[in-house]
């Protein structure tokens, strides 16, 4: 069973703080090209004051715009306007898709999420964000009052591997009637090898769990200061995650505007910024905690620089990292890296019980010192829907014509803790690895649309139900996949014959009555009935051919002639012009004849001719007399 995961603790930062004024710093480039600044529910692009150019809103599946209640109060332009999904006009799931991101690339997607009230009811709504098939943040009503009012930033690194869908997907689900509202989201390509990505492997994505820069006053880096990250992360100050000694004259915080080298380096790109400073304790040991959630892997980051110019060599500072009660390692900056140089270990905390993560750092010689700490959950992709099943929907979905009501957005099946798209029941594939459409049901839906040949690609479709519904256009020829078992496309306006490819399927219940269908019925698919199956094949225009329906004209299949009527048509065609040639020829003969010429040997062999012909005559007279039912004149038929 796929497991489920509630993300409540996931780290959403609010604005609790004076952002101090930074010297001026060329404004952030993203490293590989490809970046998404996206202020949703603003119509226009616009430049914000740390020169972050936000567009205006685009690739979203559906949604209406709001402003918050009180946008005075906020920053920056794309914190104040809002894309909500109310879901009786839009449905349950809907998403940003971006549109032919580079295969095997991967990076950091934050969101800006805020209520204030903007649609005066006073209830921030219950939802669920995911990119691609995997929840990534789990927002449920009540939020905390300052969430609520001001807004959290959060984010997750995510990697697309070789992708065969042309879109990558954020989609927002909102539990019974709440409308999942977003203000801006930002999706930022780093690099592939970030964060360990060879250990931890593609198909993991890193949810922030708390991105910590120790002896910092406040948040710093992109959307909060003009300081850079090359990876568009903010850092937070650590003060709140720090526990331990109570008494503050024993934790000192370092700092330096000294260079710090080894930093923006391949392929994590640090900023400086963490290694100016760090904090230290004079007495016992240092202690941070960081809230999670149980059950879930982890990667901890902790950052660390020697910036105290009395540590002169090796050995006279070293700690061990203890993580939640587990030595973990044993740390001596200056033996690693010199002074004034960066230093980063990661460790793997494997299936937490606790619901909070403590790191400790405690001294073997001199004071422990510390600079940053990053967390992130390490959440497995969770199964999609096979693709050739997604491009499968999607062409439905376009061809049924599928109201914006219904949700028809994002993977048809997943997340799987998330309803499928409306009307649709599917199924975990064989070996697990991925999800299948079993059923569609969309009886009584008002569609107008026409049933698209792509849904041949539904190799697991077990029951399809469309009836009374206003579908033109003919049944598809693919549809008959061994799967199938019901099949129900009963009032309906289908036009044309029955396929044949519906004979080699498993069917059991087959209602086609009441639509425009003509022509032979294949006889295969008339034995469903017969063998303890129902079929309904009543109301149609012309059906034939199989018993209780009249018997079809010969050489009549599929709503037109077959091949071999064709060919007994061009046959009777010939016949007649030479039986015509020849009548005149024997009425211009006999006038001869009247001046008694005795009779040639040319006409000899014509006259035995003429018996062959007859013979033909009489075979050919039968199989056009039955085609003068359908209305081809008859040459035989006397004057
Ligand atoms: C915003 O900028 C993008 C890309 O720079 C451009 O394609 C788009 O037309 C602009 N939109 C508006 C509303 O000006
Ligand atoms: C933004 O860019 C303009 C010129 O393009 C520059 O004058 C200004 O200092 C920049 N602001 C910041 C915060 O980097
Ligand atoms: C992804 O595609 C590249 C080339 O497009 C190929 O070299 C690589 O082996 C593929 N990786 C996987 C996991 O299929
Ligand atoms: C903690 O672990 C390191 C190696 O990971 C080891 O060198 C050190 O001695 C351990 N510390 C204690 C107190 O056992
Ligand atoms: C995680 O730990 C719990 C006990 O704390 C245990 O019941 C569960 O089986 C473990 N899960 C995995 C995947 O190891
Ligand atoms: C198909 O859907 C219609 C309307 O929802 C329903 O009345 C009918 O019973 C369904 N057909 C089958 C075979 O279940």
């Amino acid at each position: 069973m796929p497991h489920f995961l509630i993300l409540y603790s996931f780290v959403i930062i609010t604005f609790s703080f004076f952002f101090c004024n930074s010297t001026s710093i060329p404004p952030t480039t993203p490293l590989y090209g490809l970046s998404y600044h996206i202020n949703c529910g603003s119509s226009s692009n616009t430049t914000d004051s740390f020169n972050t150019t936000w567009l205006s809103d685009r690739f979203y599946t559906g949604g209406v715009t709001a402003v918050v209640s009180e946008p005075l109060r906020f920053r920056l332009p794309s914190e104040k306007t809002l894309r909500f999904f109310p879901p009786s006009s839009y449905g349950k799931k809907n998403c940003y898709s971006f549109p032919s991101l580079p295969p095997s690339s991967r990076y950091l997607l934050r969101t800006f999420t805020v209520y204030d009230n903007y649609d005066a009811k006073s209830r921030p709504p219950s939802f669920d964000v995911a990119v691609s098939s995997t929840i990534l943040f789990s927002w449920r009503s009540p939020w905390q009052e300052s969430t609520s009012r001001d807004g959290a930033y959060s984010d997750a690194f995510f990697s697309i591997q070789n992708s065969t869908t042309t879109t990558t997907d954020l989609c927002f689900y909102g539990f019974a009637t709440d409308a999942p509202v977003i203000s801006s989201v930002e999706l930022i390509q780093i690099d592939t090898a970030s964060y360990d990505a060879s250990t931890t492997g593609d198909n993991v994505i890193l949810i922030n769990y708390g991105r910590v820069s120790c002896g910092s006053d406040g948040q710093w880096g992109p959307g909060f200061t003009a300081d850079t990250d090359r990876f568009g992360r903010s850092w937070q100050s650590d003060i709140e995650f720090r526990t331990g000694p109570k008494d503050y004259d024993l934790v000192h915080v370092l700092s330096t505007d000294n260079e710090v080298s080894g930093v923006d380096r391949e392929p994590d790109y640090f900023p400086m910024k963490v290694y100016q400073s760090a904090v230290t304790v004079s007495e016992g040991a240092l202690e941070y905690e960081l809230s999670v959630d149980a059950k879930m892997d982890y990667l901890v980051w902790v950052h660390f620089a020697e910036i105290d110019s009395s540590v002169k060599k090796e050995g006279e500072r070293v700690f061990d990292v203890v993580i939640n009660g587990k030595n973990v390692s044993r740390v001596d900056i200056y033996k690693e890296v010199g002074g004034f140089a960066a230093y980063s270990e990661h460790y793997m905390v494997k299936n937490l019980s606790t619901s909070v993560l403590s790191l400790k750092l405690v001294t073997v010689v001199g004071a422990p010192v510390i600079s940053g700490i990053e967390n992130y959950a390490l959440v497995p992709n969770d199964p999609s829907t096979l693709p050739l099943q997604v491009i499968a929907m999607k062409a439905l979905k376009d061809s049924l014509r599928i109201p914006d009501r219904m949700g028809w957005n994002g993977d048809p099946c997943a997340p799987t803790s998330w309803d499928a798209w409306e009307g649709v029941t599917c199924l975990m594939n064989k070996d697990k690895r991925a999800l299948v459409i079993s059923e569609i049901d969309l009886g009584s839906q008002g569609l107008k649309g026409y049933i698209s040949d792509e849904i041949s690609l539904l190799s697991d479709l077990v029951s399809l139900n469309l009836s009374s519904n206003s579908l033109e256009g003919e049944i598809p020829s693919g549809l008959g996949q061994k799967s199938l078992i019901r099949l129900d496309l009963s009032n309906n306006q289908l036009i044309g014959s029955i396929p044949d490819s519906l004979e080699s399927s498993s069917l059991q219940l087959v209602l086609l009555n009441d639509n425009l269908l003509e022509g032979q019925v294949p006889e295969q698919l008339y034995s469903v009935g017969v063998h303890g199956g129902a079929i309904d094949l009543s109301g149609n225009k012309g059906l034939c051919g199989v018993p209780s329906l009249p018997s079809c004209p010969m050489f009549w299949e599929h709503g037109g002639l077959s091949t071999g009527g064709k060919i007994a048509i061009s046959f009777s065609c010939i016949f007649v012009l030479c039986v015509v040639l020849l009548v005149v020829y024997i009425y211009t003969r006999r006038k001869r004849n009247d001046y008694n010429f005795g009779l040639p040997h040319e006409l000899m062999s014509l006259a035995a001719k003429r018996n062959k012909y007859q013979r033909q005559k009489s075979l050919m007279l039968l199989e056009l007399e039955s085609q003068h039912a359908k209305g081809f004149p008859s040459p035989f038929t006397p004057q």
